[in-house]
């Protein structure tokens, strides 16, 4: 008897008009897509761009499709081109290959403030250095992939400048930036560190979409509503139940009581005769 109830209920709160999904009729249609088989499936908040009409997605998050294979993201400020090994859209996460085999190459170019995305690790401010002769061995691994014959590219955590009492003069700090890490030559891989997570800005699209009553939320977002529903028709059973609960044992009292005015009463009455 409850089960079906909850069923509708829940039925209702993803089938009801005022909060239609993605693709209502005033929307353009947005379907997933892949840029192959295998490729991660795009949809909102991003878009492919040549395949998805205008109006799919939100700024910042536009793929490509290269070599009708390869999903890629184009930084459109950096000029940079990388490669999408796959996108979570329940943890809002995007894992990011760079096809130059430079990560730090990627963390010095890349200003995230930009786009909408953040580093799905923390971070700390490091000094990139770009000295013209090396410095010691045994104190700073030089990022290989930037440096050449000429000069030497190395990360310092900027707590770290300290070990240097000054900074050696055939060095200049090219850029201090936030990232993840520090270059080291275990770690020099093409993707570690190479994972963005981006802001569902749900409040802001709820209210937009109660507005033009067109709620276009994002998965997460939707999901939300509807759990929101869900623990609403929750609530609403439990204290239907607990309502009824409450009537039953409160006849019990009654009749419980009912029970020991007549037990003391027929007790009243025997006391009465045994004392005649
Ligand atoms: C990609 O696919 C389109 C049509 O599906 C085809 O015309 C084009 O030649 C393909 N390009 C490559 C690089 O395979
Ligand atoms: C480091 O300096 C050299 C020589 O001035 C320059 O060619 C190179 O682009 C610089 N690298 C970085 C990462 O700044």
């Amino acid at each position: 008897m409850k089960a079906p109830i909850f069923l509708l209920l829940f039925h209702f709160s993803i089938s009801s008009p005022f909060f239609p999904t993605s693709h209502s009729s005033s929307q353009p249609t947005c379907p997933p897509l892949k840029c192959s088989p295998q490729s991660p499936e795009i949809h909102t908040p991003f878009h492919l761009t040549a395949h998805h009409p205008p109006g799919c997605g939100k700024p910042g998050f536009t793929l490509s499709c290269k070599h009708n294979t390869t999903t890629t993201i184009t930084f459109p400020h950096h000029h940079l081109d990388l490669v999408v090994k796959s996108i979570s859209y329940d943890e809002n996460r995007i894992d990011l290959s760079d096809p130059r085999r430079c990560v730090h190459g990627v963390f010095l170019d890349l200003d995230l403030s930009l786009t909408p995305f953040q580093y799905a690790y923390a971070v700390k401010e490091f000094d990139y250095l770009n000295c013209s002769a090396r410095l010691p061995t045994g104190s700073f691994d030089e990022v290989a992939c930037l440096s050449g014959k000429e000069h030497h590219v190395y990360t310092v955590e900027a707590g770290e400048r300290s070990s240097f009492e000054v900074l050696p003069e055939f060095c200049r700090v090219v850029k201090s930036v936030k990232i993840p890490f520090g270059y080291s030559p275990y770690l020099a891989d093409d993707e570690f560190g190479l994972g963005l997570t981006w802001e569902t800005e749900c409040g802001e699209e709820m209210s937009k979409g109660f507005l033009a009553n067109n709620l276009v939320g994002s998965a997460l977002c939707d999901k939300l509503l509807k759990l929101g529903l869900c623990l609403v028709a929750v609530a609403l059973l439990l204290s239907l139940k607990m309502y009824h609960t409450n009537r039953g044992e409160e006849m019990l009292v009654n009749e419980r009581s009912h029970l020991f005015f007549l037990v003391e009463s027929l007790k009243g009455r025997g006391d009465e005769e045994s004392s005649a």
